[in-house]
């Protein structure tokens, strides 16, 4: 864990227009102050990310709410009683003074409270609302330890503050209040059951249009260089022969077929586990040029819905 005095050398940073990488309990993030376009157009560089692709807007304290959203649902309001601080991002329409690189243009600001307490506490001490995406290169997987953080974006961000390893794994579940019926725009750490269980139903049907509401849904995202092909592969491990494969094993696997290498996401079969896992897994098969990565399905329910739809974007090419 970071120290105190590096929080604030952060906090600092951020103050001054400066990218600092921080921890949240979901992924890493690739912070700038909200209110300050320059810095957030940084943001948009180090990453490489299409200026379509709007960010989340990091919040420590319910007060900063008046200065990012117009209107606050009932519903809504009961879902940040329960779960903020946690991985549950809410799309809410804008004030009309958050800039617009913010939220590329969208009349909509989607907002977190992250609960990673050197998220908490570099948010606090800057004293702003932070503005961030997950801090890998536009289309890779998120990171979830400092380290793959440093390996990607090492040289091109201000600071990385290190918080471990992230606890849950996945990005947040993002969920839009701007039109009439509460709607799921991604699934992720916070199950949509758990959500549902507060607020009752959930629109999760895609909504159809031209440029995406939630780029995170691009088909094609956090995707790793080797080709990946989810399979029931127990069954047809003869096509492979031949070929430099791993697995990437949702719980303890018995397999004969020489795998070039193996990662068990959840020995047990724990739905936290494997997520807390599958990133950093998929990073330690991509590294090791593999013809091709093996998935295992696992069932589309809690965490397994957010998990399934990490390897669908991951396996499109
Ligand atoms: O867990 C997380 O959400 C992490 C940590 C760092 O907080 N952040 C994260 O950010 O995953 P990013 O930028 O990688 O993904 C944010 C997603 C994008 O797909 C973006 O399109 C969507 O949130 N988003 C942001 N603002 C939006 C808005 N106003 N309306 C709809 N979608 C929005
Ligand atoms: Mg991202």
């Amino acid at each position: 864990m970071e120290e105190v005095e590096t929080i604030h050398r952060g906090a600092e940073i951020i103050r001054n227009g400066g990218v600092v990488a921080f921890p949240t309990e979901t992924v890493y993030g690739l912070g700038a102050d909200a209110f300050d376009p320059i810095a957030v157009a940084r943001i948009f560089e180090i990453k490489n990310r299409p200026s379509f692709d709007p960010l989340i807007v990091h919040i420590a304290d319910l007060d900063e709410m008046s200065r990012l959203a117009t209107v606050i649902p009932l519903s809504a309001e009961k879902l940040i009683k329960r779960f903020w601080p946690g991985p549950l991002t809410i799309v809410f329409l804008k004030k009309e003074e958050v800039p617009d690189i913010v939220t590329a243009g969208l009349p909509t600001v989607a907002i977190r409270m992250p609960r990673h307490p050197i998220a908490l506490q570099l948010i606090k001490k800057a004293d702003r609302p932070i503005a961030a995406p997950s801090a890998n290169p536009f289309g890779y997987v998120s990171p979830t330890t400092a380290e793959h953080v440093r390996e990607q974006l090492g040289n091109r961000v201000d600071l990385i503050l290190n918080g471990g390893p992230c606890e849950v794994g996945l990005e947040s579940t993002i969920l839009s209040f701007s039109g009439e019926k509460p709607r799921l725009l991604r699934p992720g750490g916070l199950p949509i059951e758990e959500i549902e269980s507060v607020i009752g139903g959930v629109e999760t049907s895609p909504v159809e249009e031209a440029k995406p509401s939630s780029p995170g849904r691009l088909p094609r995202h956090y995707a790793p260089r080797t080709p990946i092909v989810i399979n029931e592969w127990k069954q047809n491990l003869g096509a492979y022969q031949n070929k430099k494969i791993g697995l990437l094993a949702f719980r303890e696997v018995n397999v004969s077929f020489p795998f070039h290498h193996v990662e068990v996401l959840s020995p047990r079969g724990d739905f936290r586990e494997a997520a807390a896992n599958l990133f950093a897994a998929i990073r330690r098969l991509d590294v090791l040029n593999l013809d091709l990565i093996l998935a295992e399905p696992v069932p589309e329910v809690g965490l397994g819905r957010a998990i399934m739809d990490r390897l669908r974007r991951a396996s499109k090419r």
